[in-house]
């Protein structure tokens, strides 16, 4: 227990003073610095190296159209989607991403870690076990989590322990916020909050909501192409069942009412197997797609 709570203090001082550590190699790594475990220092060696940074910047404000950012990317992706995306990435991305398979076979090079143990000024020049233990311990359980997060067939794993791969993910799974960045997503995130308290006013009270999308002449033509989008995985082509209940005929869980059904759409039911659709689909969305399935329930014919 005592040894634990040591070696997390130690991170954690490890964390800080990477943190507050400044490079002079390039000014994408700048401010702030990535936590910077032996791990992920030989991860960012393997980004310089790929020339990620001919593609991709760490920070918003450099990007162009040939350059995305990556900034804030850090804990976005899990390790096994990244795995998966790098070995294949036509699988999972419509853009044609380089691939690295290669790196899942390829070792740690000794010298490499030399070299960073080198010029890493937080180790002591005696500690180089230590820094060696830090850079094993998080490649085996970021291996674990790839190797527990996905199947692999026999023809996408060859992944080997240690390899530059895992390095990598490493460090992309810790590419911290620049402020500017802080600042746009707390922005995003309040406008979705305002977006959401919006919707509710509208949802508690629908009728104008009803009103107006009654009035619009394609209400339910829209409302079947969205419903063709969103729901056809669960209730079938033609709405007559399937993981879901069939909503053509007369038996119904809930009641059918325009609003119960515009409420269940939106916040999903009770019991979680129908999802909601308020962040994905707007109420006047929503509402067409209530047109529709007014139109081809059976009790209306
Ligand atoms: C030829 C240009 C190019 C190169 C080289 C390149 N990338 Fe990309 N990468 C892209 C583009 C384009 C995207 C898609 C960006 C988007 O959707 O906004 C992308 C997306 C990504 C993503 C985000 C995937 C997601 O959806 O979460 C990661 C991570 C990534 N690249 C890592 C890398 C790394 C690491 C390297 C270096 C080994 C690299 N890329 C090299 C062009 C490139
Ligand atoms: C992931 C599967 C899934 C998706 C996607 C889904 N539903 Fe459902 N839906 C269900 C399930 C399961 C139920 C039964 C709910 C329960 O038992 O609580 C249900 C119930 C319903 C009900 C109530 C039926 C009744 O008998 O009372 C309606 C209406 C409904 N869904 C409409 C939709 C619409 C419209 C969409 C697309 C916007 C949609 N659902 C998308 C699974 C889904």
């Amino acid at each position: 227990m005592r040894n634990r709570l040591l070696t997390l203090l130690f991170l954690f001082i490890i964390a800080f003073l990477g943190v507050q550590a400044t490079r002079t190699n390039s000014a994408e790594f700048d401010e702030p610095a990535p936590t910077r475990t032996p791990l992920v220092l030989y991860g960012e060696y393997v980004f310089l190296r790929e020339n990620c940074l001919e593609c991709h910047t760490l920070r918003d404000e450099n990007a162009t159209e040939e350059r995305t950012s990556l900034d804030g990317y850090g804990g976005k992706r899990s390790a096994g989607w990244l795995y998966y995306f790098f070995i294949d990435p036509n699988s999972v991305h419509p853009f044609n991403h380089p691939t690295l398979k290669l790196l899942t076979k390829k070792t740690m090079s000794e010298s490499i870690i030399e070299e960073l143990f080198q010029s890493n000024q937080h180790f002591a020049s005696d500690q180089e076990d230590d820094f060696l233990t830090q850079l094993k311990d998080q490649s085996d359980s970021i291996t674990q989590k790839v190797k527990k997060g996905i199947y692999l067939s026999s023809d996408q794993s060859g992944l080997i322990d240690q390899s530059e791969m895992i390095a990598l993910i490493a460090f992309l799974q810790q590419i911290p916020y620049t402020p500017n960045r802080q600042k746009y997503e707390d922005e995003q995130h309040r406008q979705y909050e305002e977006r959401i308290r919006l919707n509710e006013l509208i949802y508690a009270n629908p009728d104008s909501l009803f009103q107006s999308v009654t009035s619009e002449p394609n209400a339910i033509s829209a409302g079947n192409v969205l419903f063709k989008k969103n729901c056809i995985p669960c209730h079938g082509e033609n709405a007559q069942g399937w993981i879901g209940p069939n909503l053509t005929d007369t038996s119904w869980i809930y009641d059918n009412s325009r609003n119960k059904m515009l409420h269940l759409i939106a916040y999903g039911s009770e019991t979680y197997k129908m999802p909601e659709h308020s962040s994905k689909l707007k109420p006047n969305e929503i509402a067409q797609i209530v047109l529709f399935l007014e139109s081809i329930r059976e009790d209306e014919h």
